[in-house]
């Protein structure tokens, strides 16, 4: 195998001072909240690769047959494909799937890009064992400010996997597709992977499983704060809470107090406090109708090209070009 090569464009530094305007912000906001990036320190990344175990939790295994079922086609909708990029990769686990689809053809190199510098290493190193004959080429940034950054060179196929594009919101989303379509070439592709909406019975235990292993991941975005800001959250004193709504059609994740609480935050110097009751946004996962997608994918100026979908039609892949 040859060594996979690792691109930093978030230093410990960058990332610090990024927390810190963060929490500074969403922690002084009416109501409270946290953006979702802060979940993923090594923990977070681990809990989170539990979560995908989950009885509960469908999104990854349906979107893992799925691919395991499609790979090749999309492999042949887009058969020049020399570089996979793989935006928010984690552990890359389903990746194998679309990589060895793409081997087939044209692929020679896999660029894997996270935030979480500990879940990168790790799946870069275990594909460049896998697949000795493909280049890793990782890139630890931040996905939605930081896509002029990633390498060039090679056909590209951009994927973003796992449902996070239901992570941003409405308008973060439209930034972020048209940020992705400004720094592809015509011709090149983007795989998107995303839930589908379907009924809350189904929704909301996938974000509220029994075992309680989404509760400590919602609580350790306080860890992190804990860790890296020097702050006093007691997580268990907050309660995980993951809402349906119905009108903008997404899982709303929030952390409750338990109780009247103070928190004190050396880094910022600053207090919180929340009362009983309080709740903390942490995290959205929208749920799409493959209408709205390829509406937002035009919109951001792609030509979509086709849909696949799981047989209970809870997961969607959609490929699309660059015109
Ligand atoms: N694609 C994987 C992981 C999904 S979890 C899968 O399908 O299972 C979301 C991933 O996105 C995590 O690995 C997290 O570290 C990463 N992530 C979240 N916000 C990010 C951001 N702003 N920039 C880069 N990576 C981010
Ligand atoms: N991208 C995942 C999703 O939206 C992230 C996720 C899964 C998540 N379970 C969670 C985020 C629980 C916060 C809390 O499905």
């Amino acid at each position: 195998m040859t060594t996979p090569t690792l691109d930093i464009h978030l230093t410990a530094d960058d990332l610090a001072a990024a927390l810190r305007a963060d929490v500074l912000r969403g922690l002084t906001a009416e109501p409270k909240w946290l953006p979702p990036k802060w979940f993923y320190d090594a923990r977070g990344s681990e809990l989170f690769e539990r979560i995908t175990e989950l009885p509960e939790y469908y999104p990854t295994r349906t979107e893992r047959a799925l691919l395991g079922r499609v790979a090749p086609e999309i492999a042949r909708a887009a058969p020049d494909t020399e570089v996979l990029v793989e935006l928010g990769s984690g552990s890359s686990e389903k990746t194998r799937l679309l990589l060895s689809a793409l081997s087939e053809g044209a692929l020679k190199t896999y660029v894997p890009q996270d935030v979480s510098v500990t879940a990168l290493t790790a799946a870069a190193t275990q594909i460049a064992v896998e697949f000795p004959r493909i280049a890793v080429h990782g890139v630890v940034s931040d996905f939605t400010d930081t896509l002029h950054a990633l390498p060039r060179g090679g056909r590209r196929m951009i994927a973003f996997l796992g449902g996070t594009l239901g992570n941003l919101t409405p308008g973060e989303r439209a930034e972020f597709l048209a940020g992705v379509h400004e720094v592809l070439e015509p011709g090149e592709s983007l795989l998107l992977g995303a839930g589908l909406v379907v009924g809350p019975e189904i929704l909301v235990p996938a974000y509220d499983d029994a075992a309680g292993v989404t509760a400590e991941f919602n609580r350790n975005v306080l860890h992190v704060l804990n860790a890296r800001l020097g702050a006093d959250f007691e997580p268990e004193r907050f309660a995980h809470l993951a809402l349906w709504d119905p009108v903008n059609e997404w899982i709303e994740m929030r952390l409750t107090a338990t109780a009247d609480l103070t928190a004190h935050i050396s880094a910022l110097d600053l207090t919180v406090e929340f009362a009983a009751g309080e709740q903390l946004r942490t995290e959205i996962s929208a749920k799409f109708r493959l209408s709205g997608l390829a509406t937002e994918l035009a919109a951001a100026g792609f030509t979509p090209h086709r849909n696949w979908t799981d047989p209970d039609a809870r997961f969607a892949l959609a490929l699309a070009h660059r015109a």
